[in-house]
């Protein structure tokens, strides 16, 4: 049921506390400062590559873990929608590993992506939340997000549960090449371990969230706009705009503004800039400062310090707790998700069952 919440999608932004602290308690040994998968029976450290599939929000889960597999582990990363994979012919090399993240477990392009990985001689790993879907059954190594069933057709607690699995799994890639040390990966533990109280405190941001929803409500098109992680959130915040509001929104890498998009820049384009502070903050401002000066209105979310150093000049801006880079992507998650939702309460959506989609996709 929905208990006090209006919708489904409300009721699981709120669980995500909790539930990404029940997927990271399946992945983390706290008290050794271990990450634990169940991957003793492959080896690891043998992979060159690992080909990321997907669709919709689950592939934006990917594009984040894309960064962390190459930062942390080394190891190049291929990543496709799941209904351009197959088409594009790709190359795989034996000893891949291949890996499908999806939270129904029956996308019909990410299943047939699978199955083509697998007469390619991939190791099939998979992310999936319904334990006894057919991409379960289906894999080599099965890690499960525990969000628990999720109603709302946009996807929202699964993503955040995807990002906490996949951080696990880079982490242990890292270790099982050589790249990490016992320090690192006690760190790495202790940084996934806070996030479901920074979660928590994001979600005390939802009041203030809702009071600025009319400001996107009125728009016709919206744009989102993110660096290194932030960019893939910021697709997922566009994707949960367009899913639930039917506004037109679009992400951008704020740094490719300037060679093209800027020109739809005017005073009617609401432009999110997602921006906590750290190594890529004052690239992604000095987008921001080139969208203002051309008359575009900025939403900024980033953490005190960094509306500190560029929120004067903005529509409104969203403060998030100041976490280790490596939890951003799961606590920025959740201002995109409650704006798109306040957003479509205000346009009077449906927002569990928004037009023209399906909670799980089993048709090519
Ligand atoms: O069940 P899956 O994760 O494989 O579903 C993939 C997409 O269909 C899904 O994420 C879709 O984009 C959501 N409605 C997004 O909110």
């Amino acid at each position: 049921s929905k208990g006090n919440h209006r919708h489904f999608m409300l009721k699981e932004i709120y669980e995500q506390p909790v539930v990404v602290a029940q997927t990271l308690r399946a992945y983390l040994r706290r008290l050794d400062g271990e990450v634990a998968l169940p991957t003793e029976n492959f080896d690891l450290a043998a992979v060159k590559r690992v080909t990321i599939v997907a669709c919709g929000t689950s592939y934006y889960a990917g594009l984040v873990a894309k960064y962390w597999f190459e930062q942390f582990a080394r190891v190049p990363v291929d990543i496709d929608f799941a209904s351009e994979f197959r088409y594009r012919e790709p190359v795989l090399e034996p000893g891949g590993l291949a890996l499908f993240i999806s939270q129904s477990g029956e996308t019909a392009d990410t299943l047939a992506a699978l199955r083509h990985a697998r007469l390619g001689g991939q190791t099939i790993a998979v992310v999936v939340n319904v334990p006894t879907s057919t991409m379960a059954r289906e894999a080599d190594l099965l890690l499960s997000t525990h969000a628990g069933p999720e109603i709302g057709v946009a996807s929202t607690k699964a993503f955040t549960c995807q990002l906490a699995v996949l951080a696990a799994f880079a982490a242990n890639l890292a270790r099982a090449k050589g790249r990490l040390t016992r320090d690192e990966e006690r760190r790495i533990v202790r940084h996934l371990s806070e996030a479901p109280a920074a979660l928590a405190a994001a979600l005390a941001y939802d009041e203030a969230i809702e009071a600025m929803a009319p400001l996107v409500a009125v728009a016709r098109d919206v744009l989102y706009l993110g660096r290194g992680v932030d960019y893939p959130l910021a697709l997922e915040g566009a994707l949960k705009l367009k899913e639930i509001s039917y506004i037109h929104a679009e992400a951008y890498a704020a740094g490719e503004m300037k060679h093209g998009p800027i020109a739809l820049i005017d005073d009617s384009v609401p432009v999110i800039v997602i921006a906590p502070s750290g190594p890529l903050f004052d690239k992604t401002v000095s987008n921001m400062q080139e969208v203002q000066a051309r008359g575009g209105r900025v939403i900024l979310i980033s953490d005190y310090d960094g509306i500190q150093a560029a929120g004067d000049d903005c529509l409104a801006t969203i403060t998030m707790p100041k976490v280790h880079p490596l939890i951003a992507p799961l606590v920025y998650a959740v201002p995109v998700q409650l704006l798109a939702y306040h957003v479509a309460v205000a346009k009077g959506t449906d927002v569990d069952q928004p037009r023209n989609l399906a909670k799980s996709v089993t048709v090519e």
